[in-house]
């Protein structure tokens, strides 16, 4: 049987750092009000000059570092990301070249939003197992908050920036168990970021009426759903394995909302010391959340080599999705 395995993990935050007192002086907001509502005390944000593909760049030099391996040896790249440098090429292609990988591996990206990392992990699982590739590069990197109105403060708080990934290698020794995915296209109208392709296509004379490309979300209704659909995700996958709450060592969640993790913690019955959080320093970093809270608890020392790791994220579509990983 041929897993695959986490080889190495690596991660990237831009250096500028946004508290909630920085915004309650460009918007009708306060520190309690977001400490309250989501645990965010503050987030990263990308400077003018970085995109997501630079941060992708400096995450992925990370993760080939720690796993010991040359740029070249990686035989696939995986991109998973909401807020690509560009619709084409894919932010994967770019980061091909910059890797200086020349033996022409396929790479491309995958819009999941919040699950686009375990969309990207699961797919490169997929190539791994049926032996297709050996070596894979699989990142999650955003700038939503490029896609935020800064004078919008249901959402503008809510965001931050960062690019964070994994290697990983066909071994014969338990890797990742098994993920699971789903998407719900009928939610489209909670959760959005619109482009100006489809308006302009649509009709030329709406320039005046062109919506915004700015993330538009029904928060309180994607909070009631997150939660329930996030709880079927965990029995369906601890189903699936044969597994019981209390194997799990870690959850890894996507971090949108400390009450909704906490939500997902306890349906696991897990302490909350079990369940990597960074939220609070990060807010939500769409699919990047998942794999810098990985490469965090794996850099500090929580997370140990055997041990079983449960990851989880919920997202626009909406798209929904798990890993369960021996680590
Ligand atoms: O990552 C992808 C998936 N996304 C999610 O999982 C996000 C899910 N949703 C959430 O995390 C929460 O719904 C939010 C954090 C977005 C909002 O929290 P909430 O407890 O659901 O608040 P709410 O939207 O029900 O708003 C409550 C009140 C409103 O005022 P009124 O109408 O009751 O007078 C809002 O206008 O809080 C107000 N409010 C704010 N007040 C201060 C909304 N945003 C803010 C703000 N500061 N930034």
């Amino acid at each position: 049987m041929i897993y695959a395995k986490i080889k190495g993990t690596g991660s990237y935050l831009p250096s500028r750092v946004v508290t909630n007192a920085d915004l309650e002086k460009i918007v009708d907001t306060n520190d309690a009000w977001i400490v309250d509502r989501t645990g965010i005390q503050q987030r990263h944000v990308i400077s003018e000059e970085e995109t997501t593909a630079s941060m992708a760049h400096i995450a992925a030099s990370r993760a080939i570092n720690a796993a010991g391996i040359q740029p070249n040896d990686i035989d696939l790249i995986v991109v998973g990301t909401a807020t690509p440098d560009r619709f084409f090429p894919s932010t994967a292609a770019i980061l091909q070249h910059r890797l200086g990988i020349t033996n022409h591996c396929p790479a491309f990206d995958i819009a999941g939003a919040c699950s686009g990392f375990i969309y990207a992990l699961s797919i490169a699982d997929q190539f791994i197992r049926t032996g297709a590739v050996k070596t894979a590069l699989v990142l999650g990197a955003e700038c939503l908050t490029r896609l935020v109105d800064w004078t919008d403060r249901t959402t503008c708080v809510l965001f931050g920036d960062g690019a964070a990934g994994v290697i990983l290698q066909a071994d014969h020794q338990p890797g990742i168990l098994g993920t699971h995915l789903h998407t719900d296209g009928q939610y489209e109208p909670l959760l959005y970021a619109p482009n100006q392709l489809r308006q302009q296509t649509a009709n030329e004379n709406l320039a005046e009426a062109l919506e915004p490309p700015f993330i538009k979300m029904k928060g309180r209704e994607v909070f009631k759903i997150a939660v329930n659909t996030l709880n079927q995700i965990v029995d369906e996958t601890l189903a699936a394995n044969h597994l019981s709450k209390s194997d799990i060592d870690w959850l890894i969640p996507h971090q949108a909302n400390l009450r909704i993790i906490q939500a997902s913690a306890k349906k696991l019955a897990l302490p909350m010391e079990r369940v990597v959080l960074t939220v609070q320093h990060h807010g939500n970093t769409s699919a990047a959340s998942i794999p810098l809270a990985l490469d965090i608890a794996v850099r500090d020392g929580r997370i140990q080599p055997g041990q079983l790791l449960l990851m989880e994220a919920f997202g626009a579509g909406f798209t929904w999705g798990s890993a369960l990983v021996r680590y």
